[in-house]
């Protein structure tokens, strides 16, 4: 398999200082994040609020890393194609929200950007299986969105399998990507399963050095 990639998720991280703990995943060598994930959320689609486009468009200013944005919102047909324009290097979007997935996949790339389907834990693969051909990522939900330090549902690795299966087979240029209780504790069975890109909030910028942190998770990831 591939250099597994990490995303340390700004979630955990201090609002009040955002430019800054980018900067401490952004270093060089193994140090160095593959991914910032930020984490937009509505207070509709998800019970908490967190930041919006205002925010990320400061937050592109001054990231070297490339921006992972995960849209927790409703309506992201109308909304999410502005975080492409912005210059997010990948807009995700909710299964569950998206009126027309194929379309909206479209508008994301044509606005120069990767499209990222998301399913929450309950919501069935199959359902989406035959528009992740029009994606570049797909994200696995591990926990119910809304909040960062929640624990790991092992369950949903039964899901990361059928879709590492299908994009493996169909030659899919898919990245599967896992967001929810990653950690020291279960970044090696999601990687068992599949996963290509591990989401980790708390587990990184809860760590005294989130450097250290991203780095240790990736080696863990290699194995
Ligand atoms: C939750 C967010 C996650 C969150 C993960 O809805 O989508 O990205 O930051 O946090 P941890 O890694 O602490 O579970
Ligand atoms: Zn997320």
């Amino acid at each position: 398999p591939n250099r597994p990639l990490i995303a340390p998720s700004i979630l955990s991280a201090d609002f009040a200082r955002l430019g800054e703990e980018i900067a401490a995943v952004a270093g060089s060598g193994d140090t160095r994040a593959d991914w910032v994930h930020v984490d937009v959320m509505d207070a509709h689609f998800v019970p908490n609020l967190t930041l919006g486009l205002p925010v990320v468009q400061s937050l592109l200013k001054v990231s070297e890393v490339p921006i992972d944005c995960h849209l927790m919102i409703e309506d992201p047909d109308r909304w999410a194609p502005g975080y492409a324009e912005a210059g997010a290097y990948n807009v995700t979007v909710h299964a569950e929200a998206a009126a027309d997935p194929v379309m909206l996949a479209k508008n994301l790339r044509a606005a120069g950007a990767k499209a990222g389907l998301s399913l929450k834990p309950g919501t069935p693969f199959e359902d989406y299986a035959e528009v992740l051909k029009h994606y570049d990522t797909l994200l696995v939900m591990s926990v119910e969105p809304g909040f960062g330090g929640q624990s790991f549902i092992a369950d949903v690795l039964a899901k990361v399998r059928t879709a590492r299966r299908l994009v493996d087979t169909g030659h899919l240029n898919v990245v599967v990507e896992i967001d929810g209780g990653i950690n020291a504790d279960t970044i090696e069975q999601a990687a068992e399963a599949g996963v290509d890109c591990f989401v980790a909030g708390s587990a990184v910028y809860g760590a005294a050095d989130p450097g250290r942190a991203l780095a240790a998770l990736r080696e863990q990831a290699a194995r």
